[in-house]
């Protein structure tokens, strides 16, 4: 018999090479890179990603100074479930409903500073730079008005409820513990603020005596602002002198003060 070769050819064609074609892709779905005992694959033409570069702790490292590759903890770090938070520093209270009454922190001319750097930062938008409450914020939004850092009330209040309100905010006033992350830069706008409210009950014996001249003293009076109001109550004809500021315009601004002060 013989062999009818393109028949054969045909066969093959059409039947077998569909089924290698199966096998094949069957083969290839199956991953054939992942052998059943071993989780790593048998061919590897790139690096796995499990593979990459990086330090071991205990390594050497040539790119830090100390050559470890392990880094230590930036400063100041504290594990978590370590923060205990609630002391007078961070609250603001020594007990629970008790305002600590004094600064917990020492308060100097550093403080201060420091104090009304953030002060004129966070608060003057809206408490304006003196603390009356007139910032540009306030302002702009008459029905939403800061309070006055100069009422009595507020005079009055612990130093540890004013780190509270800077802290918490207090009704319409937002919190600000989140933005001045630093209770030291809390407890310093404190000071500031107790600075500040001292402009309001003040009087020209709070000067030391050396620097009383430069305030009364009329060259010097020139490059300051007028006076707002005399610091001592007029003499009975001082009346004469104020008057005469009051109503003529024309008069250098030093003119009533220099009567108040002799
Ligand atoms: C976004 C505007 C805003 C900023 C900024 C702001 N405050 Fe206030 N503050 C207010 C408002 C408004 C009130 C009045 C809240 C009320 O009575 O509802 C207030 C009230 C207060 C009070 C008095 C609370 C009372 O019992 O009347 C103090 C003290 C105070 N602020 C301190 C500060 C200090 C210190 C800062 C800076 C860290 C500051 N505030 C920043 C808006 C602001």
């Amino acid at each position: 018999m013989m062999i009818n070769y393109q028949r054969l050819g045909w066969i093959v064609g059409y039947c077998l090479s569909p089924l290698a074609l199966i096998a094949g892709s069957a083969l290839l779905l199956t991953g054939c890179g992942t052998m059943p005992r071993t989780r790593s694959p048998q061919i590897e033409v790139w690096d796995d990603m499990r593979r990459q570069e990086k330090f071991k702790p205990q390594q050497y490292n040539a790119m830090f100074s100390d050559l470890r590759a392990s880094r230590r903890p930036v400063e100041g770090t504290i594990a978590r479930g370590y923060l205990h938070a609630e002391d007078a520093m961070n609250t603001g209270l020594k007990a629970p409903e008790l305002y600590e009454g004094v600064i917990p922190v020492k308060v100097d001319a550093d403080l201060l500073k420091l104090g009304q750097a953030r002060f004129n930062v966070y608060c003057t938008p809206c408490h304006d730079r003196a603390g009356t409450g007139k910032g540009s914020v306030a302002l702009k939004t008459p029905s939403w008005q800061p309070s006055n850092l100069h009422e009595d009330r507020i005079k009055k209040m612990a130093d540890g409820e004013i780190f509270a309100i800077i802290t918490n905010g207090k009704r319409s006033m937002p919190p600000y513990r989140y933005q001045i992350q630093s209770t030291h830069d809390r407890w310093a706008i404190v000071s500031y603020v107790r600075a500040i409210q001292r402009m309001s009950s003040g009087s020209i014996d709070d000067v030391p005596a050396e620097m009383r001249t430069s305030l009364t003293d009329s060259k010097s009076q020139t490059l300051l602002p007028p006076p707002p109001a005399p610091l001592t109550p007029p003499p009975a004809d001082g009346s004469d002198a104020q008057g005469g500021g009051a109503t003529t315009p024309a008069a250098p601004a030093p003119a009533p003060n220099q009567g108040a002060a002799k």
